[in-house]
């Protein structure tokens, strides 16, 4: 199992965080295991906070071992104890509102960097958000949530070509934003220029008719766009990639190396082997076999990944205990297709139980199409 972790440090491709705007617990719980397998953080929205309490936060803790947990407090004062308060109660991050005294900001900051966790300072109704910036950046603080409130939403605030200026600059002077407030999958291209480094969807997701497959669409389009945007490959958004070089080689090389780095285990041992690159290499021809991990069965992989990624003859069952991908077996190979295929496998087995790292994943295949 790979521990949980804040993993987008080390990622230019945004984490994608489910707000869970509930006014009650139960209905939050059972979408919070819904989606869990789809995204890495969960928040549990203000108003869940404010009718559930932080009870709210220890079970969706207990109910997401694997996920992130944001608690939205939106935090005005009592900085330090509201923040420790969400923390003992197992949230990785917490929010302040940016309304808050400089003094709130800063003992949020020391309790979150004490207990090895983070703050966040929510941007909603902040007006001279850039002069704010510098003073809470003197404290401490790294991250911050720019939003466009729900109200501001209902009386018809866009997303405007300005906002993005601001981000821009926030992200220059060295802080991580999210990004927040009626983000549908439409919209996702909007942000696509912005180095991001968490989107969050609430409505979009847990209001969808599916939630778990809105929240894989989520998934694979931030995938595919900030992906793309780092491998600059001509077939990265979606176009097929012609000639023999891409199916024979990049696609399953992609595959091999992806779900290697999402933690899988391939069949055949490529220890000695002398690399993709090299004519003698050990893997030969586009289908790549790996390990059904322990405690996963094969059949109830097979069938999850075709639940997400619908029929295809592009994966199967290879033995008792292994299944294969074979980018050769679609019907439409593109770079989008192969990133597709990746993230519903490692999707499915998040949704089975078993822990991998999708994104290092994704990551390393964008990398190789990248190269074409
Ligand atoms: C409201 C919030 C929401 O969680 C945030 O706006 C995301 O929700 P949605 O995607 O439904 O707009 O913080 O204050």
């Amino acid at each position: 199992m790979v521990p949980r972790e804040f993993n987008d440090a080390n990622s230019s491709i945004p984490l994608l965080q489910v707000a869970l705007d509930y006014f009650s617990l139960p209905p939050a719980i059972a979408m919070a295991v819904k989606v869990a397998p789809y995204v890495d953080v969960i928040e549990i929205g203000t108003p869940l906070c404010k009718a559930a309490g932080i009870e709210a936060v220890r079970a969706i803790r207990e109910v997401c071992p694997d996920n992130l947990v944001l608690a939205d407090l939106k935090t005005p004062d009592v900085g330090d104890l509201e923040a420790k308060m969400a923390f003992d109660a197992g949230a990785d991050f917490m929010t302040v509102i940016g309304g808050a005294a400089l003094a709130t900001v800063e003992l949020a900051v020391k309790t979150a960097r004490s207990m090895g966790k983070e703050m966040l300072m929510e941007l909603t109704g902040v007006r001279d958000i850039l002069a704010r910036a510098e003073e809470w950046k003197q404290l401490g603080v790294e991250r911050m949530v720019y939003h466009r409130g729900w109200d501001e939403q209902t009386f018809d605030r866009q997303w405007e070509e300005e906002d993005k200026v601001v981000i821009r600059q926030l992200i220059d002077m060295g802080f991580k934003i999210t990004v927040t407030g009626g983000i549908t999958v439409d919209l996702l291209p909007f942000f696509q220029e912005l180095p991001v480094s968490i989107i969050i969807a609430g409505r979009a997701i847990h209001q969808a008719p599916d939630p778990a497959a809105s929240a894989h669409e989520f998934r694979s389009t931030i995938h595919r766009l900030w992906g793309a945007s780092r491998a600059i490959s001509p077939g990265a958004n979606g176009a097929s990639t012609n000639g023999n070089a891409f199916l024979i080689d990049a696609a399953p090389k992609a595959i091999r190396w992806g779900v290697s780095e999402m933690g899988l285990l391939l069949t055949v041992d490529g220890r000695e082997c002398p690399g993709c690159d090299s004519p003698n290499r050990f893997c030969e021809g586009t289908i790549t076999t790996i390990h059904s991990p322990d405690g996963v069965n094969v059949d109830n992989l097979v069938q999850s990944i075709t639940q997400i990624f619908g029929q295809s003859r592009a994966f199967g069952r290879a033995a008792n205990n292994a299944f294969y991908l074979d980018p050769a077996q679609l019907s439409d190979p593109s770079p989008a297709k192969i990133i597709d295929l990746l993230l519903a496998t490692g999707n499915a087995l998040r949704q089975l139980g078993y822990r991998v790292d999708v994104n290092a994943g994704i990551g390393v295949a964008n990398q190789i199409l990248g190269s074409l």
